[in-house]
């Protein structure tokens, strides 16, 4: 594929973004939902790809075995609003889907998710990670991959991260708007990066309660075994590797994988001023973020 220049960003519906999440908006508000189908959404960089490869395996790889090692995941959990012509198209990719339940990963915020899936009450997951390893993965994760737009360099990067100027938007707004939904949605699970970094068997129990699904314990075990990052790191089929856009001599996808690695870019003085502004944003809300465990 040959790789077209960077995006920039456009105000669409008040929210930053690239065309090639806005192109093929009519079909994915037009996307017709199943009650059976699992939303995984979450704000880039949150760790959708890992809570991806979980629900891949507690499910497609009892229908689809033989896809875990010749179908990269991106193809079996198809990122519903992206659209690059002619190599990429979330919506085409949802609708070939043959594996059941259908899988689909989505960065929308929670005003854009089209109504079917909310008509449809389909199973949404929604995977939030703290502010300050979020802008730091985002950054690194700009830098290497060739559509999305310029990063610049990093104090110029945080200073949009905060002023809400990022594909997809503010993450203030990202994580309080499906926060605030789900008090009133009994189909959406709020899961932490943090707590799955934490204790991720007491995660992917809950996530089987919420599925209502009980898997042995044999598959628990493979599951989790699978999704260790160094195992995902290696993994051809999950590391972004057939991603031509990717430039890995810049950054790796499956990165470091930490809780507090943002306290290796941010100066005193940034951490200071983003704390401030941090409080003065998220301060009608009971959401809470740990950023170190
Ligand atoms: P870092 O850049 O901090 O390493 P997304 O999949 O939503 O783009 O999120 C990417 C982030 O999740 C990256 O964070 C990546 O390394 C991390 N990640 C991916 N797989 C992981 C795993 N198995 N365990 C922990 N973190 C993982």
């Amino acid at each position: 594929m040959e790789i077209p220049p960077r995006p920039t960003l456009f105000d669409f519906h008040g929210v930053p973004m690239t065309r090639y999440f806005t192109d093929n908006w009519e079909n994915v508000q037009k996307f017709k939902a199943r009650p059976d189908d699992i939303v995984l959404a979450s704000y880039p960089k949150a760790g959708n790809t890992w809570v991806s490869y979980i629900l891949d395996l507690l499910y497609c790889r009892q229908t689809l075995p033989e896809q875990q090692d010749s179908v990269p995941l991106f193809q079996r959990v198809p990122f519903l609003e992206l659209y690059v012509p002619g190599f990429l198209n979330g919506v085409d990719g949802a609708n070939q889907l043959t594996g059941f339940p259908r899988i689909i990963k989505t960065h929308l915020p929670v005003q854009f998710l089209p109504q079917s899936f909310w008509e449809q009450n389909a199973k949404i997951v929604y995977v939030a990670r703290n502010a300050k390893d979020s802008v730091v993965s985002y950054f690194h994760f700009d830098r290497m991959n060739k559509v999305q737009p310029e990063p610049g360099d990093w104090s110029s990067f945080l200073r949009r991260f905060t002023e809400g100027e990022m594909v997809f938007g503010s993450w203030y707004e990202h994580v309080t708007g499906w926060w605030e939904k789900k008090q009133t949605r009994s189909n959406i699970l709020y899961l932490f990066y943090e707590d799955l970094s934490e204790d991720f068997d007491r995660e992917l129990n809950r996530l089987c309660s919420f599925l209502g699904v009980s898997p042995s314990a044999d598959s628990k075990k493979h599951v989790t075994e699978k999704v260790l990052f160094n195992n995902m790191k290696q993994n051809k089929m999950v590391n972004g590797s057939t991603n031509e856009a990717f430039d890995f001599n810049v950054s790796a996808f499956i990165r470091k994988g930490n809780v507090g690695d943002w306290k290796n870019h941010f100066t005193v003085k940034q951490d200071e001023e983003f704390n401030e502004d941090y409080k003065r944003k998220m301060k009608n809300t009971d959401l809470h973020f740990r950023t170190i465990l």
